[in-house]
């Protein structure tokens, strides 16, 4: 069966601009200090609830989310659609696992990891095809496990036919803050924290407002049945 013309677009339009706009992306990232901040306290929240935090950043990119999450103390791996990104991420990072993989079928058991990482790949994927996104990431989730999205805040879906001199077709949908709650609310997560910010000054790609939701599974209430009777009582 072929796959859906989004997916084999993202794709193409990531190969083509693998090498090209590795600097651009490490530029954003070291100029966003809160972002940062948004990342590293979600590692220690994820550490300080789950003593294994296994954890996966779908759609790695260049891998410097992938980097900074292991650096606070995940044990992360990044998946992404792109050969040509796990690629560069797996040269760039040695000590990392990349593996190419699509986030709306992970290759992750269920409830696998403590934690799952969404940084900015949510936008490729259309409005129709989210819901099922968010359940997979869900499915891969342990109890009281964390999920963190990072997008643009919007309504419209920026289309670039032109990147770093490369011909692609990438749709960057921009998302409103409370539509992505109430998402995650219906697929089962409670909103655990959110963060919007005004755009960085010296921001190459990104005149919007930036959000940050980080969504929690439910951790089941302890039984309040009795204990079964023993042989004496
Ligand atoms: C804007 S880049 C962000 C990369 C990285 N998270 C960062 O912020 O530096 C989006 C990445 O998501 C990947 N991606 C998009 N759709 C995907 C999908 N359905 N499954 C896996 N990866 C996907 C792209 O290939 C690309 O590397």
């Amino acid at each position: 069966m072929s796959e859906p013309e989004y997916l084999t677009n993202t794709r193409n339009g990531y190969d083509a601009i693998a090498e090209s706009s590795a600097e651009m992306f490490r530029s954003e990232f070291d100029g966003a200090p809160l972002d940062r901040a948004m990342l590293a306290g979600f590692a220690e929240t994820v550490r300080r609830d789950h003593p294994d935090p296994r954890a996966v950043d779908v759609g790695s990119g260049h891998g410097v989310v992938t980097s900074f999450l292991a650096a606070q103390g995940l044990a992360v791996s990044g998946i992404d659609l792109s050969a040509g990104m796990v690629e560069y991420a797996s040269r760039t990072y040695p000590d990392l696992d990349f593996a190419v993989g699509e986030m709306g079928r992970l290759p992750v058991p269920d409830a696998g990891v403590a934690a799952v990482v969404a940084w900015y790949s949510l936008i490729h994927v259309p409005a129709a095809e989210r819901p099922a996104v968010v359940a997979e990431f869900r499915r891969v989730l342990r109890p009281g496990g964390y999920l963190l999205l990072a997008f643009q805040v919007g309504t419209d879906t920026r289309h670039l036919d032109e990147a770093f001199g490369r011909d692609i077709a990438l749709d960057f949908h921009r998302l409103d803050p409370d539509d992505v709650a109430s998402l995650l609310e219906v697929c089962g997560f409670e909103v655990f924290a959110r963060l919007v910010r005004l755009p960085e000054p010296g921001s190459a790609t990104a005149p919007v407002p930036q959000a940050f939701l980080i969504g929690r599974t439910p951790v089941p209430a302890p039984s309040t049945e009795p204990p079964p009777a023993t042989a004496r009582s």
